[in-house]
């Protein structure tokens, strides 16, 4: 199965996803420091450091299945409350996010999903909330993608906990984004993997005949 993972940042969503099905992964992501870090964690997959938007366009009919992950902060309710604390100016939203929605719903053929934090605003594009997240995609999401306790997060989202969480030690981070932020992004492994197990499921459905797709 090929999947593109755009703004693939450490891999949070992709972590599982060898237990899933076999798999040929290309990762998107433009901090190098991040992308070295990922290559490290999965040296299988093939990374690329650009501009996962403009990637997206270029090479969408390549893939099988295509998960997105574009930066949250311009969307974001932390940022929204900080307008105007330390001079913070407001800011448009960023609509590359919906950009790639659109863009996926009606002309990509296999299977996407793209993820991003609750808004500050009432979202667009009819997004299925799990969690802290939003999804869009054009497949039916289980209600509850993961039943990893995350709620000590919210009390104590240091990266200590964060490492814990994710397994993975954020300090081997040495680029220029703020550790704690990098570590707030990921998404929890497990619902990356309910995520392409069910999108799986459904590709196997839709082709009746055929009993080992990939
Ligand atoms: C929200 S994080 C993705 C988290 C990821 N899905 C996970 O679970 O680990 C967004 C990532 O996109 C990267 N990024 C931001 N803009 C980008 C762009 N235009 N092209 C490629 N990567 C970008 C950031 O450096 C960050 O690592």
């Amino acid at each position: 199965m090929k999947i593109l993972n755009l703004y693939a940042c450490l891999g949070g969503n992709r972590y599982k996803w060898d237990e899933v099905t076999d798999i040929e992964v290309t990762a998107v992501e433009w901090d190098e420091e991040l992308a070295r870090l990922y290559q490290e964690r999965f040296p299988n997959d093939k990374v690329i450091v650009t501009d996962a938007h403009q990637y997206l366009l270029d090479h969408y009919q390549e893939y099988d299945f295509i998960w997105s992950s574009p930066p949250c902060p311009t969307h974001s309710k932390a940022r929204y409350w900080g307008f105007g604390k330390n001079g913070k100016k407001p800011i448009y939203p960023d609509m590359k996010l919906y950009e790639e929605i659109i863009f996926l719903e009606y002309h990509f053929k296999g299977k996407y999903v793209v993820e991003n934090v609750n808004p500050y605003y009432e979202p667009m594009l009819n997004p299925k909330k799990r969690k802290r997240h939003h999804y869009w995609a054009n497949f039916l999401l289980p209600s509850i993608l993961s039943d990893r306790n995350d709620t000590n997060l919210v009390q104590d989202s240091s990266i200590k906990a964060l490492s814990e969480f994710h397994k993975y030690d954020f300090t081997k981070y040495k680029g220029e984004q703020r550790r704690l932020k990098i570590a707030r992004n990921l998404v929890d492994y497990e619902a990356g993997r309910t995520i392409l197990e069910t999108a799986c499921g459904i590709i196997k459905q839709t082709i009746p005949n055929q009993t080992n797709l990939f």
